[in-house]
């Protein structure tokens, strides 16, 4: 396959950024996204020209660092997968790829296609620990009775990987799906009840002060995050904050 890419460079966060052309050819169908951003990097640098900066690490959808704008969706075009696991076959010989950074005034460009999101990592710290006994006589997991509906919902909003998309998608950079998956993740389970209160209170304070907007009610953040995070967890995120608030005065 020969493609035209059209590929956000920008220097630092000082510097103003632009869309630029770059094409290539030799892309074979079975390649990932990132794959064929190697192939340009490796003649990017035989060319003595910088490589498009970009994040990756696990290249199997599990760490959330392979976040970019694919013509014009958060992870490109295919469903319930993240840019690592998107491969070429979903384009097509002589296609134009424009390929952007997760845009949201919260996440600052790095460089290229490099954009902090450390305001994640605060909410997250935001929310603390749960109460876990260690001191040796620790109960077992499995000797809490838990219900098993409870307990998928659970571990479905776990599955979040923090990628940011549905911020990206969001059209007032909301983060209220990762918030809410953070939140439910815990507060269906009763290991996670003891500081259900302060955990809710701090992430949605820690949110806001971030700089990420409101939920919009509109639903994109669901459609393009890849984990298939469910809008169900942004309703419970507001019983539990309600909730929370109420307890609190
Ligand atoms: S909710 Fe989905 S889109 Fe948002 S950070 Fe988690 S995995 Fe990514
Ligand atoms: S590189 Fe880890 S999710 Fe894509």
């Amino acid at each position: 396959m020969k493609l035209n890419l059209k590929i956000w460079r920008q220097e630092n966060n000082k510097s103003k950024g632009e869309l630029r052309d770059y094409e290539i050819s030799n892309i074979t169908p079975d390649m990932s996204f990132l794959e064929m951003m190697d192939v340009l990097n490796e003649e990017l640098i035989n060319r003595n020209e910088d490589p498009v900066a970009f994040d990756h690490d696990c290249r199997e959808g599990i760490c959330g660092s392979c976040s970019m704008f694919i013509n014009g969706q958060a992870h490109g075009p295919d469903r319930l997968v993240t840019t690592c696991q998107l491969h070429m076959r979903k384009f097509k010989d002589g296609d134009t790829i424009f390929i952007e950074p997760f845009r949201a005034k919260p996440f600052p460009v790095i460089k290229d296609l490099v954009v902090d999101r450390s305001a994640f990592d605060r909410i997250q710290h935001a929310g603390g620990y749960i109460s876990v006994n260690t001191s040796g006589n620790t109960q077992d997991a499995n000797a809490i009775p838990i219900e098993k509906r409870d307990a998928d919902k659970a571990f479905d909003a776990a599955t979040c990987i923090g990628c940011a998309a549905c911020v990206a998608t969001c059209k007032n950079a909301s983060a209220m799906l990762f918030v809410s998956a953070k939140v439910s993740q815990y507060s269906l389970l009763p290991q996670g009840k003891v500081e259900a209160t302060d955990r809710v209170l701090n992430m949605v304070k820690q949110m806001d002060e971030e700089g990420f907007g409101n939920c919009t009610n509109t639903g994109a953040c669901e459609v393009e995050c890849p984990k298939g995070i469910s809008l169900e967890n942004i309703a419970r995120l507001n019983r539990e904050f309600l909730k929370a608030k109420y307890k609190s005065q």
